[in-house]
């Protein structure tokens, strides 16, 4: 970790009109999270001094998203100089690194920030450090020309670039490094004097060059530095996201079966011997103990589960869930705020809410928590070792005491003692022979209208 403190602006300001939404472009997800948060996400281990994002007017919902971390507003979009200027206020005085970063570029790993402090530190002391990377097509991006020693004279925009300039493969990926020192004093120096009539962040290189100051690259790596200003962007990056993600989880130890088919979430903790069959999706939030068996076409968001507990095929583990060490929850099965503890079975065809399945215990088939009455959620308590009959329904608020049966196809409204047979079904008539004699009518006057 680098020695002097670092302070981050992200850049965010604008809707991002090619996203055809009423979400501002930084606040659409990748594997599950606004593309501004991954920024942040990256940025956390060199533990920023300052944090300060530039936003539009009225963009209270980035403000909200990137909390705790400060926000400058750009009154008027005019050019990346100008949007950085925005954070004048929590730069001023601020003489460690300086690094400038875009909302949108969601792949942009640690290492890769940390390259840029590191270099900002070096021996050359460089007053601006900037990311370039070698795009297939240069189209639209900032040129990097350098000197015979490798170091930047100048960025040229795409648009302002003569014949030769236009030649130039090493272009820039928009993150940079300043030395705080001079930051603001560089910055005011930048106009507007261009084709855009945009103040453009990239001029500083130019200014800095002038006042004497050296400056320098990082080469990075254009599938990481990928911006995201349209919807088929966000697919691509998605993609990333998801195929590092199931890296990291193979790396781990778990195995997934076909990893493409498998979804995570940013935030999925994933256990080692853990397997994962083919087309399960994790939402946000899940942890998932070392052992666990989840089988095909489940779905599971802002839940727990232990070691040898198997889930699916088809289960579904919603916010609250917690399946304890060797439970089972299968087919068909939606866990919701509830724990199912250590060896309970919930196999198929279930929903369980708001609810305590005691060890061991055993919920038949079709056996429903009734644990909604249009205004209120109440619990329901089901003992250790029980047993639910198949097609129960648990009229919640309700307990079902250790070890207590209940007989199939029941409506269960008031609590069951412990060890009790519970029965609410009514009496079963039989008539002999009735079944016969109505087939024999009924065919009857079938043929009699022929
Ligand atoms: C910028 C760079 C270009 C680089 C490219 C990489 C400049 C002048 N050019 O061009 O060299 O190759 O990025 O993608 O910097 N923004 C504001 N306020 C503004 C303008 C922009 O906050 O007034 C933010 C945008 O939200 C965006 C980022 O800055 O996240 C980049 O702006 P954009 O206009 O897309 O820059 P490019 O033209 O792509």
């Amino acid at each position: 970790m680098g020695e002097r403190a670092v302070a981050a602006v992200i850049l965010a300001a604008g809707m991002g009109t090619r996203m055809k939404s009423v979400l501002p472009k930084v606040l659409h997800p990748v594997a599950g999270l606004p593309m501004i948060n991954h920024i942040q996400k990256a940025l956390a281990p060199l533990d920023p001094a300052r944090t300060v994002v530039v936003t539009s007017p009225g963009q209270d919902d980035v403000r909200a998203a990137v909390a705790p971390a400060d926000t400058a507003v750009q009154t008027e979009a005019l050019g990346t100089g100008h949007a950085v200027l925005a954070a004048r206020e929590q730069l001023d005085g601020f003489d460690g690194t300086v690094l400038v970063l875009f909302g949108d570029t969601p792949l942009l790993r640690t290492e890769t920030i940390q390259a840029m402090a590191e270099i900002m530190e070096g021996p050359e002391d460089p007053a601006v450090a900037v990311l370039g990377f070698r795009p297939k097509d240069p189209t639209l991006y900032g040129r990097l020309v350098t000197d015979a020693d490798g170091h930047l004279e100048a960025i040229v925009e795409h648009r302002d670039c003569n014949e030769a300039q236009l030649k130039i493969g090493f272009c820039n990926a928009g993150i940079m490094g300043l030395d705080g020192r001079v930051a603001l004093e560089f910055l005011d120096r930048i106009g507007n004097d261009n084709s855009k009539g945009e103040y453009y962040l990239t001029d500083i290189v130019a200014i800095a060059r002038a006042a004497g100051r050296t400056c320098v690259t990082v080469e990075g790596d254009p599938e990481e530095v990928m911006g995201v200003d349209h919807r088929g962007k966000l697919a691509q990056a998605e993609a990333v996201a998801q195929r590092r993600l199931r890296d990291a989880a193979m790396a781990g130890g778990a195995t997934l079966v076909m990893p493409e088919t498998v979804y995570f979430s940013h935030d999925t903790v994933i256990g080692q011997d853990v397997t994962v069959e083919p087309n399960v999706v994790f939402g946000p939030g899940v942890r998932i103990h070392d052992n666990v068996h989840i089988k095909a076409f489940s779905h599971l968001e802002g839940c727990e589960v232990h070691p040898e507990a198997e889930i699916g095929p088809y289960g579904r583990l919603r916010p609250g869930a917690e399946i304890r060490t060797g439970g089972k929850i299968g087919n068909f099965v939606e866990v919701k705020k509830a724990v199912i503890e250590e060896g309970a079975k919930v196999n198929h065809l279930t929903y369980i809410g708001d609810a305590r399945v005691g060890r061991k215990a055993n919920i038949g088939a079709g056996t429903i928590t009734c644990n909604y009455d249009g205004f209120f959620k109440y619990h329901t308590d089901i003992g250790a070792g029980a047993f639910i009959g198949s097609n129960t329904a648990l009229v919640a608020p309700v307990k079902i005491g250790d070890g207590a049966i209940v007989g199939a196809g029941s409506t269960i409204a008031r609590d069951v003692p412990a060890d009790q047979l519970a029965l609410t079904r009514a009496q079963q008539a039989g008539n002999d022979g009735w079944a016969a004699r109505f087939r024999e009518t009924q065919t009857a006057k079938k043929n009699a209208k022929k």
